[in-house]
């Protein structure tokens, strides 16, 4: 009897499938493209375990957040202590920088994570029970432009990915002050209605009444369209520093909407606060948010030094680029495919794949024995660039028939060139690496036309290139000789 997995999980399975959102293939691009942007930032990463002490995220993210008191995996350990699965990563990043002190070593951090996060929710599609964030957190600069950065960071990688149509939603909470401020307009307004509200919004009344705001049931909705607006409480230090963020995000050409009613989930956020949607993953239509938590480092126990960070789901990331169709390179197949034929073969093919993969060349073999044109539709499926057999007469001849896959085209090569011959092929498209091959004597011809048919391709290429630095090398000298 098989046993199946568990309820709101899934597996990210070894395909190279481009249409199939878990595909490993398609998390190792994105993973490569989040980790390049993030350095590209000046972002470092950090890791910390997967389950903490109860206690940080009831202090961090809030006892009245529905992540802590509903969704939650805790458990008792075998020491009786209180332990949950990471629901979100921003309380344990603040709490590994308190306990490593790591605002001794300079005044600002910009830390970067990927992570598994463990959420009890209701199941649905773009939901899960495990799901993967990259998350960032500045910390230790509370000026707009740090706002301004980090969201900045997000559309690019959002950019770099090809996504489109994506909103970016806006708000402000204020300091501490406002929200207070805003907090009693909000029940004064409600506080006639409350029997209309929904039963969730009625226990949040008192607890956490701009939680409210975030309700999706309609008739809750339909109340708070004539609600006041948070943006008509803020003191004047909170609209400056709002106003500022509004101004620089407007300095890059980045639009936004201002949304006075976007509190997001969790209890630790003031001033600015934000969320990309994303139209093409209906209900959880959120790919990514964020906004500043100021003070939440004091709660913690550490210095009360300014914060900032955003959460995207590289689940709804990734199935944003399958529903808009976005372009993903292709996944990287075996440069090579080897054949053996009979004992011998074997035992030379096996020396060979493992000279190839020593030499930075990927190489493949079915170890098993197979019929011919069984292993010759393996090598196709795999999408190898070459295929060649290694069998008693090869061995006896020393040379190897090497087909490229895609044109059929065969050329008999020597097998104690295999190595340079695949080589040259590889990086025919960097004109300096395979012009210095002339350093070394081509043993034969074999070798020599690669180098030949390589350069051809190169010269082609480049030519055009060519052209243009010599024109503008002209217009240099001219330039020169005319201000002599
Ligand atoms: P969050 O909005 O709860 O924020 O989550 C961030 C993102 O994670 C969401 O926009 C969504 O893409 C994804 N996500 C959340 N829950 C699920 C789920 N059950 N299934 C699939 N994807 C999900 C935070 O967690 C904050 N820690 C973000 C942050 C960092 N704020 C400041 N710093």
């Amino acid at each position: 009897m098989t046993v199946p997995i568990a309820p709101g999980v899934f597996d990210i399975i070894p395909q190279d499938d481009q249409e199939l959102w878990r595909s490993s293939y398609l998390w190792n691009y994105v993973e490569e493209v989040i980790r390049k942007t993030a350095r590209d930032y000046g972002y470092l990463e950090i890791r910390t375990p997967m389950f903490e002490r109860t206690e940080l995220f009831k202090r961090g993210v809030g006892e009245t957040s529905d992540i802590v008191s509903k969704e939650m995996y805790t458990f008792k350990d075998k020491g009786d202590r209180s332990i949950s699965l990471r629901p979100e990563g921003t309380a344990p990043v603040i709490r590994a920088f308190v306990e490593h002190q790591l605002q001794q070593q300079s005044s600002v951090h910009k830390l970067f994570y990927i992570a598994p996060m463990f959420r009890y929710e209701r199941t649905q599609a773009g939901r899960y029970r495990q799901h993967h964030q990259f998350g960032v957190e500045a910390i230790g600069n509370k000026s707009p432009e740090q706002d301004v950065e980090v969201i900045d960071l997000l559309l690019t990688l959002y950019q770099r990915l090809g996504l489109k149509n994506l909103q970016l939603c806006l708000n402000s909470l204020g300091d501490a002050q406002s929200r207070m401020a805003f907090r009693t307009a909000l029940q004064d307004y409600l506080r006639p209605h409350l029997a209309q509200l929904s039963a969730d919004s009625q226990n949040r009344f008192e607890n956490n009444p701009l939680r409210i705001l975030d309700s999706k049931d309609p008739a809750d909705r339909k109340l708070l369209s004539h609600a006041p607006s948070i943006l008509d409480f803020l003191n004047s230090e909170s609209k400056d520093h709002f106003e500022l963020v509004q101004k620089r995000l407007d300095q890059l050409k980045i639009p936004y909407t201002v949304s006075p009613q976007l509190v997001r989930g969790l209890d630790y956020y003031n001033h600015t606060v934000f969320e990309i949607i994303a139209g093409e993953l209906g209900a959880q239509n959120s790919i990514g948010g964020g906004g500043r938590y100021d003070g939440l480092m004091k709660q913690l126990g550490g210095q009360d030094l300014p914060t900032i960070g955003f959460g995207t789901g590289i689940e709804r990331i990734i199935q944003t680029i399958l529903k808009q169709n976005v372009a993903t390179p292709n996944p990287q197949a075996p440069y090579i495919f080897l054949i053996a034929l009979g004992g011998n073969g074997k035992q030379y093919a096996f020396d060979l794949l493992h000279e190839l993969r020593r030499k930075g060349i990927s190489a493949t073999m079915d170890f098993g024995e197979k019929k011919l044109n069984k292993s010759m539709q393996q090598a196709h499926n795999c999408g190898a660039k070459f295929v060649a057999v290694i069998g008693e007469d090869e061995l006896n001849k020393g040379k190897i028939s090497l087909k490229e896959m895609s044109t059929g085209e065969v050329t008999e090569v020597p097998l104690d060139s295999l190595e340079r011959i695949l080589n040259i092929e590889m990086h025919k498209k960097d004109f300096l690496r395979l012009w210095k091959e002339m350093s070394t004597p081509f043993a034969n011809q074999a070798e020599a036309d690669f180098f030949i048919r390589g350069l051809s391709h190169t010269v082609s290429q480049t030519l055009h290139a060519a052209e243009s630095l010599s024109s503008a090398a002209e217009q240099i000298r001219k330039t020169f000789v005319e201000s002599d």
